[in-house]
Protein backbone atom coordinates (compact mmCIF):
# COMPACT_ATOMS: atom_id res chain seq x y z
CA UNK A 1 0.00 0.00 0.00
CA UNK A 2 1.21 3.14 -0.84
CA UNK A 3 1.47 5.63 2.13
CA UNK A 4 0.97 9.43 1.56
CA UNK A 5 3.41 11.69 3.00
CA UNK A 6 2.27 14.20 5.16
CA UNK A 7 4.63 17.37 3.77
CA UNK A 8 4.64 20.36 6.03
CA UNK A 9 3.15 23.42 4.00
CA UNK A 10 6.24 25.11 1.74
CA UNK A 11 6.71 28.65 2.50
CA UNK A 12 4.80 29.99 -0.48
CA UNK A 13 1.43 28.31 0.67
CA UNK A 14 2.19 30.01 4.28
CA UNK A 15 2.55 33.14 2.60
CA UNK A 16 -0.62 32.97 0.25
CA UNK A 17 -2.73 31.94 3.03
CA UNK A 18 -1.09 35.00 5.38
CA UNK A 19 -1.69 37.20 2.20
CA UNK A 20 -5.64 35.68 1.80
CA UNK A 21 -6.04 36.80 5.70
CA UNK A 22 -4.87 40.18 5.09
CA UNK A 23 -7.00 40.34 2.30
CA UNK A 24 -9.97 39.28 4.30
CA UNK A 25 -9.11 41.64 6.92
CA UNK A 26 -8.96 44.91 4.47
CA UNK A 27 -12.29 43.54 2.53
CA UNK A 28 -14.33 43.43 6.41
CA UNK A 29 -12.56 47.24 7.14
CA UNK A 30 -13.66 48.09 3.93
CA UNK A 31 -16.99 47.26 4.46
CA UNK A 32 -18.04 48.64 7.94
CA UNK A 33 -15.96 51.68 6.41
CA UNK A 34 -18.39 51.91 3.31
CA UNK A 35 -21.42 51.53 5.63
CA UNK A 36 -20.26 54.09 8.37
CA UNK A 37 -19.70 56.43 5.39
CA UNK A 38 -23.28 55.45 4.25
CA UNK A 39 -24.38 56.39 7.76
CA UNK A 40 -22.76 59.94 8.03
CA UNK A 41 -23.70 60.79 4.18
CA UNK A 42 -27.87 59.63 5.80
CA UNK A 43 -26.80 61.81 8.87
CA UNK A 44 -25.56 64.88 6.65
CA UNK A 45 -28.70 64.80 4.45
CA UNK A 46 -30.78 64.76 6.99
CA UNK A 47 -28.68 67.53 8.42
CA UNK A 48 -29.03 69.06 5.24
CA UNK A 49 -32.64 68.52 4.48
CA UNK A 50 -33.49 70.34 8.29
CA UNK A 51 -31.54 72.80 7.82
CA UNK A 52 -33.07 73.76 4.19
CA UNK A 53 -36.54 73.61 6.09
CA UNK A 54 -35.66 76.33 8.94
CA UNK A 55 -34.25 78.22 6.31
CA UNK A 56 -37.59 78.04 3.79
CA UNK A 57 -39.41 78.84 7.25
CA UNK A 58 -37.20 81.89 8.02
CA UNK A 59 -37.95 82.85 5.23
CA UNK A 60 -41.41 82.60 4.77
CA UNK A 61 -41.40 84.42 8.43
CA UNK A 62 -39.57 87.43 7.09
CA UNK A 63 -41.72 87.39 4.01
CA UNK A 64 -44.83 87.77 6.71
CA UNK A 65 -42.88 90.60 8.55
CA UNK A 66 -42.45 92.39 5.62
CA UNK A 67 -45.85 92.13 4.72
CA UNK A 68 -47.22 92.83 8.03
CA UNK A 69 -45.16 95.94 8.55
CA UNK A 70 -46.21 96.90 4.77
CA UNK A 71 -49.84 96.51 5.87
CA UNK A 72 -49.82 97.92 9.09
CA UNK A 73 -48.27 101.39 6.95
CA UNK A 74 -50.95 100.82 4.42
CA UNK A 75 -53.80 101.25 7.46
CA UNK A 76 -52.14 103.40 9.38
CA UNK A 77 -52.03 105.63 6.12
CA UNK A 78 -55.48 104.96 5.32
CA UNK A 79 -56.58 106.01 8.61
CA UNK A 80 -54.63 108.71 8.94
CA UNK A 81 -56.28 110.19 5.31
CA UNK A 82 -59.63 109.41 6.19
CA UNK A 83 -60.10 110.19 9.81
CA UNK A 84 -57.41 112.65 10.39
CA UNK A 85 -57.18 114.64 7.08
CA UNK A 86 -61.00 114.26 6.79
CA UNK A 87 -61.42 115.95 10.65
CA UNK A 88 -59.27 118.79 9.59
CA UNK A 89 -60.94 119.46 6.13
CA UNK A 90 -64.13 120.06 8.61
CA UNK A 91 -62.84 122.08 11.04
CA UNK A 92 -61.32 124.28 7.79
CA UNK A 93 -64.41 124.40 6.70
CA UNK A 94 -66.07 125.73 10.03
CA UNK A 95 -63.53 128.33 10.00
CA UNK A 96 -64.24 129.67 6.95
CA UNK A 97 -67.72 130.29 7.88
CA UNK A 98 -66.84 131.39 11.13
CA UNK A 99 -64.89 134.18 9.10
CA UNK A 100 -68.11 134.49 7.41
CA UNK A 101 -69.98 134.86 10.60
CA UNK A 102 -67.88 136.87 12.72
CA UNK A 103 -69.67 139.99 11.31
CA UNK A 104 -73.09 138.21 11.62
CA UNK A 105 -75.58 136.69 14.48
CA UNK A 106 -73.76 135.76 17.90
CA UNK A 107 -75.65 132.48 18.01
CA UNK A 108 -74.86 130.99 14.82
CA UNK A 109 -71.33 132.26 16.01
CA UNK A 110 -71.48 130.07 19.17
CA UNK A 111 -72.83 126.80 17.63
CA UNK A 112 -70.11 126.74 14.68
CA UNK A 113 -67.30 127.67 17.32
CA UNK A 114 -68.68 124.47 19.49
CA UNK A 115 -69.24 122.28 16.16
CA UNK A 116 -65.04 122.65 15.57
CA UNK A 117 -64.53 122.05 19.00
CA UNK A 118 -65.77 119.25 19.01
CA UNK A 119 -63.86 118.28 15.46
CA UNK A 120 -60.39 118.94 17.15
CA UNK A 121 -61.11 117.33 20.05
CA UNK A 122 -61.84 113.99 18.00
CA UNK A 123 -58.62 114.38 16.05
CA UNK A 124 -56.55 114.80 19.23
CA UNK A 125 -58.13 111.40 20.35
CA UNK A 126 -56.98 109.53 17.35
CA UNK A 127 -53.52 111.11 16.97
CA UNK A 128 -53.49 109.71 20.59
CA UNK A 129 -55.21 106.62 19.95
CA UNK A 130 -52.17 105.93 17.24
CA UNK A 131 -49.42 107.10 19.45
CA UNK A 132 -50.56 104.51 21.96
CA UNK A 133 -51.26 101.89 19.43
CA UNK A 134 -47.81 102.12 17.64
CA UNK A 135 -45.67 102.45 20.82
CA UNK A 136 -47.65 103.46 24.24
CA UNK A 137 -45.12 106.14 25.70
CA UNK A 138 -47.10 105.32 29.15
CA UNK A 139 -44.46 101.75 28.79
CA UNK A 140 -41.51 104.09 28.56
CA UNK A 141 -42.65 106.68 30.73
CA UNK A 142 -44.53 104.91 33.65
CA UNK A 143 -44.00 101.05 33.00
CA UNK A 144 -45.42 97.50 32.44
CA UNK A 145 -48.07 97.90 34.90
CA UNK A 146 -49.87 101.07 34.53
CA UNK A 147 -49.16 100.43 30.18
CA UNK A 148 -51.05 97.09 30.93
CA UNK A 149 -54.39 98.93 33.08
CA UNK A 150 -54.50 101.05 30.00
CA UNK A 151 -54.80 99.00 27.53
CA UNK A 152 -56.89 96.50 29.71
CA UNK A 153 -59.13 99.47 30.55
CA UNK A 154 -59.94 100.17 26.79
CA UNK A 155 -60.05 97.02 25.95
CA UNK A 156 -62.69 96.07 28.44
CA UNK A 157 -64.58 99.47 27.44
CA UNK A 158 -64.40 98.42 23.56
CA UNK A 159 -65.08 94.74 23.48
CA UNK A 160 -67.65 94.46 27.18
CA UNK A 161 -64.94 91.84 28.10
CA UNK A 162 -64.31 91.35 31.75
CA UNK A 163 -60.85 91.16 32.60
CA UNK A 164 -59.11 90.39 35.73
CA UNK A 165 -55.37 91.73 36.30
CA UNK A 166 -52.64 90.68 38.71
CA UNK A 167 -49.45 91.42 39.03
CA UNK A 168 -46.49 92.15 40.97
CA UNK A 169 -44.63 95.40 41.33
CA UNK A 170 -41.15 94.05 41.11
CA UNK A 171 -41.78 93.01 37.34
CA UNK A 172 -40.66 96.82 36.41
CA UNK A 173 -37.16 96.11 37.39
CA UNK A 174 -37.33 93.87 34.25
CA UNK A 175 -35.09 96.24 31.14
CA UNK A 176 -37.26 97.60 28.72
CA UNK A 177 -36.80 94.77 25.96
CA UNK A 178 -38.26 92.43 28.02
CA UNK A 179 -41.52 94.58 29.28
CA UNK A 180 -41.73 95.30 25.95
CA UNK A 181 -42.27 91.79 24.99
CA UNK A 182 -44.51 91.20 27.85
CA UNK A 183 -46.38 93.76 26.50
CA UNK A 184 -46.62 93.09 23.21
CA UNK A 185 -47.60 89.19 23.99
CA UNK A 186 -50.50 90.36 25.96
CA UNK A 187 -51.58 92.87 23.49
CA UNK A 188 -51.60 90.15 20.89
CA UNK A 189 -53.33 87.19 23.22
CA UNK A 190 -56.09 89.61 24.50
CA UNK A 191 -56.42 91.16 20.85
CA UNK A 192 -56.93 87.30 20.14
CA UNK A 193 -59.28 86.97 22.80
CA UNK A 194 -61.68 89.35 21.01
CA UNK A 195 -61.42 88.51 17.81
CA UNK A 196 -61.79 84.71 17.67
CA UNK A 197 -62.34 83.22 21.55
CA UNK A 198 -65.92 84.95 22.35
CA UNK A 199 -65.19 85.20 25.62
CA UNK A 200 -66.72 86.68 28.58
CA UNK A 201 -63.86 86.94 31.08
CA UNK A 202 -60.31 87.08 31.25
CA UNK A 203 -57.70 86.33 33.55
CA UNK A 204 -54.05 88.19 32.62
CA UNK A 205 -51.52 87.40 35.69
CA UNK A 206 -47.89 88.43 36.39
CA UNK A 207 -46.13 85.96 38.69
CA UNK A 208 -42.83 85.97 39.74
CA UNK A 209 -41.31 82.35 39.44
CA UNK A 210 -37.51 81.65 40.62
CA UNK A 211 -35.10 83.06 37.98
CA UNK A 212 -38.64 84.00 35.69
CA UNK A 213 -41.46 86.11 35.38
CA UNK A 214 -44.31 84.21 34.32
CA UNK A 215 -47.35 86.05 32.11
CA UNK A 216 -50.78 84.42 31.62
CA UNK A 217 -53.51 85.14 29.73
CA UNK A 218 -56.03 82.41 30.01
CA UNK A 219 -59.87 83.26 28.74
CA UNK A 220 -63.14 80.85 28.83
CA UNK A 221 -64.32 81.53 25.33
CA UNK A 222 -64.57 78.47 22.47
CA UNK A 223 -61.19 76.49 22.36
CA UNK A 224 -59.14 75.89 19.02
CA UNK A 225 -56.62 72.99 18.17
CA UNK A 226 -53.00 74.99 18.35
CA UNK A 227 -51.29 72.51 17.15
CA UNK A 228 -53.27 72.52 13.94
CA UNK A 229 -52.69 76.24 13.44
CA UNK A 230 -49.07 76.46 14.55
CA UNK A 231 -48.13 73.51 12.08
CA UNK A 232 -50.36 74.40 9.19
CA UNK A 233 -48.04 74.56 5.89
CA UNK A 234 -48.96 77.89 4.67
CA UNK A 235 -49.76 79.80 7.90
CA UNK A 236 -50.16 83.17 7.09
CA UNK A 237 -51.11 84.28 10.55
CA UNK A 238 -48.48 86.50 12.72
CA UNK A 239 -49.98 86.76 15.93
CA UNK A 240 -49.14 82.99 17.90
CA UNK A 241 -46.11 82.90 15.83
CA UNK A 242 -44.77 86.68 16.69
CA UNK A 243 -45.60 85.60 20.23
CA UNK A 244 -43.45 83.29 20.28
CA UNK A 245 -40.79 84.78 18.45
CA UNK A 246 -40.44 87.81 20.73
CA UNK A 247 -40.31 85.84 23.87
CA UNK A 248 -37.68 83.65 22.39
CA UNK A 249 -35.72 86.58 21.33
CA UNK A 250 -35.16 87.11 24.75
CA UNK A 251 -34.20 83.78 25.87
CA UNK A 252 -37.82 82.82 26.94
CA UNK A 253 -40.04 80.17 26.86
CA UNK A 254 -43.94 80.57 25.09
CA UNK A 255 -46.72 77.92 24.90
CA UNK A 256 -50.37 77.55 23.86
CA UNK A 257 -52.62 75.32 25.74
CA UNK A 258 -56.42 75.07 24.78
CA UNK A 259 -59.14 72.69 25.37
CA UNK A 260 -63.14 72.41 25.26
CA UNK A 261 -64.61 73.89 28.08
CA UNK A 262 -61.58 75.47 29.44
CA UNK A 263 -60.83 77.92 26.95
CA UNK A 264 -57.23 79.30 25.64
CA UNK A 265 -54.49 80.23 28.31
CA UNK A 266 -51.18 81.67 26.23
CA UNK A 267 -48.08 81.36 28.48
CA UNK A 268 -44.73 83.25 28.29
CA UNK A 269 -42.25 82.89 30.75
CA UNK A 270 -38.85 84.81 30.50
CA UNK A 271 -35.97 84.91 32.72
CA UNK A 272 -35.74 87.44 35.50
CA UNK A 273 -34.21 87.63 38.76
CA UNK A 274 -30.19 86.63 38.44
CA UNK A 275 -27.76 89.38 38.13
CA UNK A 276 -27.31 88.66 34.58
CA UNK A 277 -30.87 88.16 33.44
CA UNK A 278 -32.11 91.14 33.86
N1 LIG B 1 -57.90 82.89 22.48
C1 LIG B 1 -58.27 82.23 21.36
N2 LIG B 1 -59.48 81.58 21.31
C2 LIG B 1 -59.88 80.94 20.19
N3 LIG B 1 -59.14 80.83 19.06
C3 LIG B 1 -57.94 81.44 19.04
C4 LIG B 1 -57.44 82.17 20.18
N4 LIG B 1 -56.20 82.64 19.88
C5 LIG B 1 -55.94 82.23 18.62
N5 LIG B 1 -56.98 81.52 18.11
C6 LIG B 1 -57.02 80.86 16.78
O1 LIG B 1 -55.70 80.76 16.30
C7 LIG B 1 -55.59 81.41 15.02
C8 LIG B 1 -54.23 82.04 14.89
O2 LIG B 1 -54.08 83.16 15.75
P1 LIG B 1 -53.03 84.28 15.35
O3 LIG B 1 -53.05 85.33 16.40
O4 LIG B 1 -51.74 83.61 15.06
O5 LIG B 1 -53.59 84.84 13.99
P2 LIG B 1 -54.87 85.75 13.73
O6 LIG B 1 -55.37 86.35 15.00
O7 LIG B 1 -55.86 84.95 12.94
O8 LIG B 1 -54.27 86.88 12.79
P3 LIG B 1 -53.25 88.04 13.21
O9 LIG B 1 -52.03 87.79 12.38
O10 LIG B 1 -53.97 89.29 12.86
O11 LIG B 1 -52.98 87.92 14.68
C9 LIG B 1 -56.76 82.37 14.97
O12 LIG B 1 -57.15 82.62 13.65
C10 LIG B 1 -57.83 81.62 15.76
O13 LIG B 1 -58.47 80.68 14.93
MG1 LIG C 1 -54.07 87.32 16.30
Amino acid sequence: MKRKSIRPPNRHALQLAAANRRLNREIVQRRLAEESLKKSERHYGQLLGESRRMQEQLRHLARQILLTQEEERKQISRELHDEIAQTLAGINVYLAALKAEATGSVNGLGRNIARTQRLVEKSVNIVHRFARELRPTVLDDMGLIPALHSFMKGFAKRTHIKIHFTAFAGVEQMNNTKRTVLYRVAQAALNNVSQHAHASRVKVSLQKFPGAVRMEINDDGKSFQVERVLLAKRNKRLGLVGMRERVEMVGGSFSVESAPGKGTTVRAQIPFGSSTTI
